[in-house]
């Protein structure tokens, strides 16, 4: 293991739990602490039923304000369970992935989405309990309601784990899902006070005797549709998503079950560097590859932001914005590397068209920030939004601020290195995870259009 000091934020009991969180193989070949397998005892269990009806609401319009886009338009299996753009157009878009557009009149969107839609692997893995680039939502009772979220104390009771709480925000944000005031009765609603939006999308579940029927069936315990719930929508998500895209078939988890050959010479050799002198593991740690903390590597701002309330500038202050810690200012989840070759643009913000760009980041951050490319960002053209695409840059305090922001220690490594260890990022390709348990419906209890492809990733095409 390398050694502690190279973590900059890393505090004894942090590093006691990142030691423990990987298991020395004696018997490895490599010699190097290598995570221990994943098997599916690993994950949280789901309910058949519940993950079934859970794909159809994935799919379903009928969870935004507008009935114009559901959380597969952004979590799209042809996108690796993200959306190919560095930062995404919620509703008032139309279309997928990079082909997306804003519609013009009325419903045109009034910001981009501040930041990279995360994929979705293995979110019942039993290490999940935390959620977004800023960890705004994550198992802890200071409300009294089982989870810290920004929906406070008025976060409903008995959301079964930390991926339940996350489904009900998407749908109480108006740039994502819900809409303006005066676009529909969701939008309205939250206005009112954020939670009021989830009784009127259960008035619109109601309203489908199919979705009904399903509900009914799947939580035996209601006796009267009346009673059913946003918990038992955002349980159902949940168990979808634990269902779906569980993702430990890569080449890296044969290798790890014994399978030597399942590594090319150039993947064992970034392997090597990864939980060796690179210092990967030390954030990109455990069997999904992250510690699930937070760390500012640096990566140049791009859009709205994220600010903490009340702050109008376009920055994102990433875990500060939650925390409201100034040492936390900047600094974002480490995410899981699992299928990370499939889900680009890369970082909180996506500021990097290619892997390699984001690996030789993390390697001279200060350098990288100082000559990044702003030609590489994939966003939808949207004239009335551009302007504030780079607007921070000519921020002469906030920029040194960002510049100055960093966690991570620089690392010296030749062309060759770089390029194996992102032959080792592409053996965590598990292409088979895509496809699913359930796949994409053919059709939506609402009857609305469904936003999805069939169509793979470039690098899982036969
Ligand atoms: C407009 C695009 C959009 C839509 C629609 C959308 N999401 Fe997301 N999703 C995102 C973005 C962007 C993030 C990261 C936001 C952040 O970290 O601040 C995210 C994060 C998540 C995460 C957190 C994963 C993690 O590892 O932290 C989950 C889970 C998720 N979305 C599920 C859903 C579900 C379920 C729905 C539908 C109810 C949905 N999303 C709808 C864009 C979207
Ligand atoms: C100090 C902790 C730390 C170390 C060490 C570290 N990373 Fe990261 N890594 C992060 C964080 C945090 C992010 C997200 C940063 C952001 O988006 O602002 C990240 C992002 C990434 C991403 C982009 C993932 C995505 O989905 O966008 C890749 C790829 C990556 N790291 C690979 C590596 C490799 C390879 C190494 C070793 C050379 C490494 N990391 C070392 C913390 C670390």
């Amino acid at each position: 293991m390398i050694q502690a000091a190279r973590f900059k934020t890393c505090t004894f009991i942090a590093c006691g739990v990142l030691l423990g969180a990987s298991v020395s193989h004696a018997d490895q070949p490599s010699g190097l602490e290598l995570p221990a397998p994943i098997s599916a005892s690993d994950f949280r269990p789901f309910d058949e039923k519940r993950a079934a009806l859970g794909q159809l609401l994935f799919y379903d319009k009928i969870l935004s304000g507008n009935r114009n886009i559901a959380c597969s338009t952004c979590h799209a299996v042809a996108h690796g369970t993200s959306d190919g753009l560095s930062l995404g157009i919620g509703e008032g878009g139309v279309g997928l992935g990079p082909e997306r557009r804003v519609v013009s009149g009325p419903d045109h969107p009034f910001k981009r989405v501040p930041r990279n839609a995360t994929s979705l692997f293995n979110l019942g893995h039993r290490s999940i309990d935390i959620m977004f680039h800023d960890g705004r939502v994550s198992a802890d009772d200071s409300y009294g309601v089982g989870f810290n979220s920004p929906v406070e104390e008025w976060l409903p009771e008995g959301l079964q784990s930390v991926v339940a709480a996350q489904a009900l925000m998407p749908v109480i944000s108006k740039v994502e899902m819900a809409g303006q005031t005066d676009e529909n009765e969701l939008a309205a609603a939250i206005n009112r006070r954020i939670d009021q939006a989830w009784p009127a999308i259960v008035a619109r579940i109601l309203a489908v005797p199919e979705y009904v029927d399903l509900f009914m069936e799947a939580y035996s315990e209601l006796s009267d549709a009346r009673d059913i719930s946003p918990v038992h929508i955002a349980n159902a998500l949940d168990d979808f998503q634990n269902a779906e895209w569980r993702s430990f078939s890569s080449p890296f988890d044969a290798y790890l079950a014994g399978d030597e050959s399942a590594l090319s010479d150039d993947a064992r050799a970034g392997m090597a560097l990864f939980y060796g002198d690179a210092g990967c593991a030390d954030c990109h740690s455990g069997p999904l590859l992250t510690d699930q903390d937070f760390h500012a590597l640096t990566l140049p701002p791009l859009g709205p932001g994220r600010n903490r309330r009340f702050e109008h500038i376009a920055r994102d202050v990433g875990r500060m914005s939650e925390s409201d810690l100034l040492e936390d200012a900047y600094r974002f989840r480490t995410p899981s590397l699992r299928n990370v070759a499939m889900t680009g643009p890369w970082g909180h913000n996506g500021t990097f068209a290619t892997l390699e760009g984001i690996v030789r980041h993390h390697l001279d951050p200060q350098k990288s920030f100082d000559e990044w490319d702003r030609g590489q960002v994939v966003l939808t053209p949207a004239p009335e939004l551009e302007f504030v695409d780079f607007v921070i840059w000519e921020d002469s305090r906030e920029m040194p601020r960002q510049r100055a922001a960093q966690d991570i220690v620089p690392v010296a490594l030749s062309d060759a290195q770089v390029g194996e260890i992102v032959a080792f990022l592409d053996a965590l390709t598990d292409c088979d995870a895509l496809s699913g348990r359930f796949g994409i419906p053919v059709s939506v209890p609402s009857g609305l259009s469904i936003d999805a492809s069939a169509e793979m990733p470039e690098l899982c095409k036969p």
